[in-house]
């Protein structure tokens, strides 16, 4: 099986340009099938051990009272123990709980997961109107904006609605004429700074607008800042800044460089991986070529980088020099890239997309799953492994609740469009 994977793989590339020799991998069905119930099993762990939407019975709760005393969602797993570490339901990685367990009951349509991802639901709500910055992009594009999807019988439409459109009236709030965009990061009227990561759940504007009583505005606004982001961000080569600072008044680039990258001239793996499936899912919703010419681009640099990865899985940046101290992975950035290239797949109704999917989810599969000990390795209450959240604080080698979530993402969408049927022989 394996080796017809590979030849239909070799043969898929063969046809496509440019030709990097993308990963000869795949699942077939079996394996598939084994990845998903492993995730479950290990997601329903997670659901355990958390005693209420608040809490967690192996909470390393010292360690994160320290710095958070209001803990309440998973964000990233202790090093040491490899337990989830909780933060604040105010950031941006509170919904991505509640996103896995959308995401289970999808895969198994099991009412058991649709009540404890509603159970998550109510510690998000108050944050909907937070204006901060554009956390509640990914804050609600996970938990409602995954809640709408599931399209649970008998579930609060409207009341999940209207917490979609106070969460896009927050990131329209900080949406700014001259710059064309929506600033990410800092208070309004301080530094304007956006970063490739805003392309990750801007579609919850999207999707705000179009729902009863929405704005067209915000679907305007969206679909402008993801232009100025494809305009300002990519290098000619499709590499990408992590973010660019804009003169709030002129609208003008002032700066582009990186936050959590190697350098300010590198590709931050993550960043390239948000801008894959950003601008497939703004291709997808809008239907304007510029999105999927934008999601292309993405895709293909990530594709091509990825091939210098020998266990197809990518450093935290495409550009880390062999010689630097900081040789780690961020399966977090594979997972995103993977969830957003089978999708690209679909979108563009080019294979070596799926394909390039498929072959991140076989890599992420051969040894990064937290479930999976051996090699000196204790299980991970995460599903992935050596997700790397910011080298330069020190945080890296960790589980990753986005990551989790993406994963998921991917693979649900490997078995809804039964994927692994490009795993057969061609005959
Ligand atoms: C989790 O969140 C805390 C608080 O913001 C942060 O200090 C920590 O680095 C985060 N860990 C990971 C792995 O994301
Ligand atoms: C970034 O700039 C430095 C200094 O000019 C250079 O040595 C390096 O090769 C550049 N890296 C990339 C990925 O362009
Ligand atoms: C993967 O994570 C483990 C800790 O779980 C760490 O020891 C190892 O260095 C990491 N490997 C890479 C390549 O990031
Ligand atoms: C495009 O959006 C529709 C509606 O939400 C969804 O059903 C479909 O799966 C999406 N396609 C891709 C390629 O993401
Ligand atoms: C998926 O594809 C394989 C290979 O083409 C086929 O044998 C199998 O029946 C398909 N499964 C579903 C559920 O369509």
């Amino acid at each position: 099986m394996l080796v017809s994977c590979l030849v239909l793989l070799l043969l898929t590339q063969a046809a496509a340009a440019p030709p990097p020799q993308q990963l000869p991998r795949c699942l077939d069905e079996e394996q598939l099938a084994a990845v998903v119930e492993g995730a479950l099993g290990q997601l329903q762990a997670v659901a355990d051990q958390r005693q209420s939407p608040t809490t967690f019975s192996e909470w390393p709760r010292e360690r994160a009272a320290a710095s958070l005393p209001d803990s309440l969602f998973p964000n990233g797993t202790d090093p040491e123990s490899g337990q989830w570490i909780g933060t604040k339901p105010s950031r941006w990685t509170s919904g991505y709980l509640a996103g896995c367990y959308w995401l289970a009951y999808g895969m198994t349509g099991d009412q058991r997961w649709a009540d404890l991802a509603a159970a998550e639901l109510p510690g998000l709500e108050p944050v909907a109107a937070e204006t901060d910055n554009h956390k509640v992009s990914d804050i609600f594009d996970s938990s409602y904006g995954e809640a709408l999807r599931a399209g649970v019988p008998g579930a609060p439409v409207e009341e999940y609605q209207r917490v979609m459109q106070t969460a896009a009236a927050s990131l329209s709030a900080r949406y700014n004429d001259k710059v064309g965009a929506v600033q990410s990061w800092y208070d309004i009227g301080d530094e304007f700074v956006v970063i490739m990561d805003s392309m990750a759940a801007l579609k919850i504007m999207f999707e705000a607008a179009a729902m009863p009583g929405g704005e067209q505005r915000w679907a305007d606004e969206a679909l402008s800042h993801s232009r100025r982001v494809a305009r300002e961000l990519f290098r000619p080569g499709g590499g990408s800044y992590h973010g660019a600072r804009f003169d709030a008044d002129s609208g003008e680039v002032e700066w582009r460089g990186t936050f959590q990258g190697y350098a300010d001239n590198s590709t931050w793996s993550r960043g390239q991986a948000w801008a894959v499936v950003g601008f497939t899912h703004a291709a997808n919703i809008t239907g304007e070529p510029d999105m999927l010419a934008a999601a292309r681009r993405a895709a293909d640099y990530f594709m091509r980088r990825l091939a210098e990865a020998e266990d197809g899985v990518p450093l935290w940046d495409f550009d880390v020099p062999p010689s630097a101290e900081q040789p780690w992975k961020d399966s977090s950035a594979a997972a995103i890239a993977a969830s957003g290239l089978l999708r690209l797949g679909e979108l563009s109704g080019e294979e070596r997309y799926s394909g390039a999917g498929a072959a991140l989810l076989a890599s992420l599969a051969g040894g990064y799953l937290g479930w999976e000990a051996g090699q000196g390795r204790q299980p991970l209450a995460a599903l992935l492994r050596n997700g790397t959240f910011n080298v330069a604080k020190g945080s890296h080698s960790t589980g990753l609740i986005w990551g989790d979530y993406y994963i998921l993402d991917a693979l649900a969408w490997a078995t809804a469009h039964n994927l692994t049927s490009s795993c057969a022989p061609p005959s």
